[in-house]
């Protein structure tokens, strides 16, 4: 018979809020599922929630029936005033609707399609990096890095069509606008969004420069004679299985937002990772560099090569493993309904953590070690599926995560080609976990050089 699951008491009144409203949340999700085991009932505020850590239980909420668990929570709804529907957000027949219209632009074929653009940008990048190492100035990793995936993000989404002038303003606003969003989720008290204040108007401010943009260069494609292959222009020609209609004006500026917002801070932060995890790791370093020296030597990756360079990616799926850039993900369960053993009240909150799930002991071995050939073929297939979600799981699973890997894999190759990336020693190597895993403190780096790329 299905049984209540235990948890905390908490506060009287507000329940467990303190603790997952604090920095160290993550620690407390863990300790909860320590105490209770894999499905933790606890509450914040008046409202019931559930804490779920077990990947059957995972497949279970993310496959089947889900349309129980919606995304009719307080952080959607603050993400939807910035992105308004879009398959981000949208739910039930308007998600299917939309998630069946935009899919087509992101599967491997068509991602080949932009594997130029994004080699185009990491050059330029890179050639900013070589003037910053040959000065012997240190970089920044968090920002850069940020730079660079939004900058692969637009051109990925606009070409050639963006000039360098909306670039800038776009990357003026990008982080304020994504700072007071999260804002916003940390401390969801609505009505304070509402007030006359100088920081609401200049939340408002950001969002209209952006729309500005968008709308600007939607209007200009639509009567453009020449017309790029980018997801600007692949978006504009999908259409509605059914009904065989495209997506309007205000459908297809829901999805570009969804795309800069969700598309680049998470491959950061990832990258950012990755970067650090590698100054203290020589020997993977030096496997990687073997890898991209037999495959690349001095030439640019082209879509192809991304199969050739399985290491880069497994190092890339590790990092996400011990610091997923999305650690926590909610849900909003209708319905009373059972998860595995256990009897779930419907109108409760529902949590789970790939931060928790990817170290959980019966399904990693030391969980704790840094250790890419967990993604041997031989080994993915052994695991559980669901025990690994950098990227979701089940129908609503990531729609960018092919453009992410080879993003990613081709950023790894190509810095590698030319430089080793040193953390500084002074630097302090701390996560911050909240709605992103990001470093706590700036990552300072100095660049050595292996080569120059002599074209
Ligand atoms: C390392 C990089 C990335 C990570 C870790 C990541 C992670 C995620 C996760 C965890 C979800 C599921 C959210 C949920 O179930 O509530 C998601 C959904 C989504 N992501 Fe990503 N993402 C990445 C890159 C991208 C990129 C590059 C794009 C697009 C350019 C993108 C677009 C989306 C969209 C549209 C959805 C919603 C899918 C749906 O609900 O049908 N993401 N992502």
């Amino acid at each position: 018979m299905a049984k209540k699951p235990n948890g905390p008491r908490g506060y009287p009144f507000i329940g467990s809020l303190p603790k997952l409203a604090s920095s160290k949340r993550v620690e407390w999700l863990q300790s909860i599922t320590n105490t209770y085991g894999d499905v933790v009932e606890f509450k914040l505020l008046k409202k019931n929630f559930y804490l779920i850590n077990h990947p059957d239980l995972m497949k279970d909420i993310l496959t089947r029936d889900i349309d129980n668990y919606t995304k009719k929570t307080i952080s959607f709804k603050f993400i939807k005033e910035v992105l308004g529907e879009s398959t981000f957000t949208a739910m039930g027949d308007d998600w299917r609707r939309k998630r069946l219209t935009v899919q087509p632009s992101f599967r491997n074929a068509s991602i080949s399609n932009l594997a130029t653009i994004m080699t185009d940008c990491i050059e330029e990048f890179l050639t900013e990096w070589e003037s910053q190492c040959d000065s012997g100035k240190t970089v920044e990793l968090s920002a850069a890095m940020m730079h660079l995936t939004l900058k692969v993000v637009v051109k990925a989404l606009f070409s050639s069509t963006l000039s360098d002038t909306d670039f800038k303003d776009i990357t003026k606003v990008f982080k304020p606008l994504l700072e007071a969003v999260n804002a916003r989720i940390s401390f969801p008290v609505k009505m304070l969004y509402r007030l006359p204040l100088n920081k609401n108007k200049k939340y408002q401010g950001y969002i209209d420069t952006l729309d500005d943009i968008i709308y600007r260069i939607i209007a200009d494609r639509r009567v453009a004679d020449n017309k790029p292959t980018d997801l600007l222009q692949m978006l504009i020609d999908a259409t509605d299985e059914e009904t065989g209609l495209p997506l309007t004006d205000i459908e297809l500026r829901n999805e570009l937002m969804t795309m800069f917002i969700a598309g680049h801070e998470t491959t950061a932060n990832a990258m950012s990772w990755l970067w650090t995890i590698l100054s203290s790791k020589s020997d993977i370093r030096q496997k990687i560099e073997q890898e991209v020296d037999e495959v690349l030597g001095d030439r640019v990756p082209d879509a192809s090569d991304f199969a050739n360079l399985p290491y880069c990616l497994k190092v890339f799926k590790e990092t996400m493993r011990l610091y997923p850039p999305v650690p926590i993900l909610p849900r909003q369960v209708e319905r009373d309904t059972t998860l595995g053993n256990y009897k779930i009240k419907g109108g409760s909150g529902v949590l789970f953590s790939p931060h928790l799930l990817h170290r959980h002991p019966d399904f990693w071995d030391a969980p704790e070690v840094f250790d890419p050939n967990r993604f041997d073929k031989e080994e993915e297939r052994k695991r559980h599926t669901y025990a690994y979600l950098p990227f979701g799981g089940g129908a609503r699973v990531c729609i960018g995560n092919n453009f992410a890997l080879m993003e990613a894999v081709f950023i790894i190759a190509m810095t590698t080609q030319r430089f080793r990336v040193n953390l500084d020693s002074d630097t302090s190597f701390e996560p911050l976990v909240g709605l992103t895993t990001k470093p706590k403190f700036a990552l300072h780096a100095l660049l050595q050089r292996r080569r120059a790329r002599n074209t």
